[in-house]
Formats: structure tokens, sequence, C-alpha cells
């Protein structure tokens, strides 16, 4: 039933699933050629964008909303050493690395509330895929542009951050990761005995 005095473009917040729901571990479909500039696919991309600002991340996998479909979601702030990117969505992907560099970066995940682990990623990626409305969309990722496309890819073949890991050591909480990785040395500051 449509809800009364709701226009049907009206943007939904999905639940966002958790590590265990089995959508998490499989390998997402590929969104049908005829979707392409429909409704259904607009409101599942218009969905996925809200449901990611509202929950204050950076990407979110439509199999992080329990729809196995190769389509993902995300934006970039901008900071001084990364340019800022409108939210956009990125359907039917396909990525390739460009050279073998690779480098660690702190990553977290709307699946996996509440931790954060180093991961390697490659630091420059081709990216090649569609837009909602079946556009051609082709651009070169570095940094930490090219990671959070590469953790939003991985979600559609069933992957996430923990199995990256090289180093399990470095999983903490956040709020251990925001007082001894971002701000440590306030943090030590805030130890040091008074007396
Ligand atoms: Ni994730």
């Amino acid at each position: 039933m449509a809800e009364a005095g709701l226009p049907a473009s009206t943007a939904q917040k999905l639940r966002v699933v958790r590590l265990g729901h089995p959508v998490l571990r499989k390998v997402a479909e590929p969104v049908p050629e005829e979707w392409f500039d429909t409704g259904r696919l607009n409101n599942l991309a218009t969905d996925l964008l809200h449901t990611m600002m509202v929950e204050e991340g950076v990407g979110l996998a439509a199999p992080q909303v329990a729809e196995p479909l190769r389509l993902f979601a995300y934006w970039l702030p901008g900071s001084e050493d990364e340019p800022e990117v409108e939210p956009r969505v990125i359907v039917n992907p396909e990525i390739r690395p460009v050279g073998e560099e690779t480098e660690e970066g702190w990553e977290g995940c709307l699946s996996i509330p509440g931790l954060r682990g180093l991961v390697p990623r490659y630091v420059r990626i081709k990216v090649k895929g569609r837009a909602v409305d079946g556009s051609p969309v082709s651009l070169t990722a570095d940094g930490f542009h090219a990671r959070v496309i590469q953790h939003e890819y991985d979600h559609l073949d069933g992957i996430v951050y923990l199995d990256r890991m090289t180093a399990m050591r470095s999983l903490m909480f956040e709020p251990e990761w925001e007082r001894y990785v971002l701000a440590p040395a306030e943090a030590e500051q805030e130890e040091s005995p008074d007396a």
C-alpha cells in the first residue's frame, strides 16, 4: 500500500544488514539491462544514497541493504589531500588496479559496526560501470577514493574488509581508534599523571 501524502520518489531509509546475514557473503547479480532508467533502479539508488547519508557512511553497497545486485553508492566529503566527490551510484562496476602499488589504510563498515582495521588496497584503480540512467561511467581513482571503491566493490563479491586484513592485530573499537590512532598526542596528554 502506498503511503498517503508521500510522492513515489521519496527516499526510504533501508535497513542495513550486519555481518552474519547470508546476503553479505553472496556474489551479487548484475543489474539487468532493462532496469536502467526505470523507477525500480532509480528508487533503489535513491534509497541507497539516502541510507548511506543517514547512517553517516562514505559508501554503501546494495547487498548491505539485502539487495544482491551489483551497484553501490559512495561519496567523499573532501579534505586537504582528497578531492570532494558528490554522492553517486555506480552500477555493474568493473575495477582494475593501475600499477601494483598498495598501501594500508583504516576502514570501517556499516555492516560491521563499531570496529576499525588496517586494510591494504591498491593505491590507484580504473573503474568502469554505468550510471542509473545507463550512461557509461569511467574514472581513475587514487588514495582514499580508490580505497572506498575497492571496499564497496568487494561487497558485490561477498567480501568484507576483515577478509582483506593482513594484520588482525590492528582491529580495534571505534572509540579506542579515535583516542589512540586519530588523536594519540591528545590521548597521551590526558593520560599523563597529575602528580
Ligand atoms: Ni562495508
